[in-house]
């Protein structure tokens, strides 16, 4: 299965991404997570993208493009994939299209602004796995703890309010209008365009879980 999580920043594409890779068996594409790694690391592309992603901006489409391309060519991609975090603006999409990336699933999570901001004031993360909780709505087991290896839980540079305010208002311009696309697509060309699906992302975690799956299966 190859698919598109869309949603708003704090939406919860990652904490979802997590149930649909292991219940689909495919690799879950953040490319949040493969610029965060690189920022860490210091490498060249770390440098060139650690302001942008600070102030909660896009980095440019061809050095996503260019990271994507690299990392759906890898062979644990051969059965599908979830894409986390991507596309994220139209050059991006049809970059994904103009190339011939089949997707068989766009799946949008649909979250309200405002309980965006008090999600991620709640976030902390496991930096090494990706793992994703909330102090309140989805806790480790132990305080502050990754329920898998027990390291430390982080809080995310760019989840300061401002930053998540900027990150919302980037959301909505540039990467909102990536539903009409698919949904647009999906009416004209039904059997070249993936599925378009939407759910409400606001519920217990395992109830947005229970309606992704019927998205997908049903
Ligand atoms: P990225 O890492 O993709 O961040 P994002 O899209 O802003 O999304 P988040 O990871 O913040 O949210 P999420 O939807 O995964 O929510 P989560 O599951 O964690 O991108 C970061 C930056 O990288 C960008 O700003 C940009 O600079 C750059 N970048 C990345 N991709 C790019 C691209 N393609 N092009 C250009 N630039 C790019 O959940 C959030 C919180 O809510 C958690 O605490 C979770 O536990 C909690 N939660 C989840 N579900 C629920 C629920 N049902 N009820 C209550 N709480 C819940
Ligand atoms: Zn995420």
């Amino acid at each position: 299965m190859r698919l598109i999580l869309l949603g708003a920043p704090g939406a919860g594409k990652g904490t979802q991404a997590q149930f649909i890779c292991e219940r689909y068996d495919i690799p879950q594409i953040s490319t949040g997570d493969m610029l965060r790694a690189a920022v860490k690391e210091g490498s060249e592309l770390g440098l060139k993208v650690k302001e942008i992603m600070t102030t909660g901006g896009l980095v440019s489409d061809d050095i996503i493009i260019a990271l994507v391309k690299e990392r759906i060519a890898q062979p644990d991609c051969a059965n599908g994939f979830l894409f986390d975090g991507f596309p994220r603006t139209i050059p991006q999409a049809d970059a994904m299209k103009e190339g011939g990336v089949k997707i068989d699933h766009v799946l949008e999570i649909a979250v309200a602004d405002e309980e965006i901001v008090n999600r991620l004031a709640g976030r902390r993360v496991h930096p090494a796995s990706g793992r994703v909780y909330h102090v309140d709505h989805n806790p480790p087991k132990e305080d502050g703890k990754d329920d898998v290896t027990g390291e430390a839980l982080v809080q995310r540079d760019d989840d300061r309010e401002n930053t998540v305010r900027n990150r919302l208002s980037v959301y909505h311009e540039q990467t909102e209008p990536l539903v009409g696309y698919y949904q647009q697509w999906a009416q004209q060309a039904p059997e070249d365009a993936p599925r378009y699906h939407r759910v409400e992302g606001v519920g217990s975690v395992d109830d947005i879980t229970r309606q992704v799956r019927e998205a997908l299966e049903g």
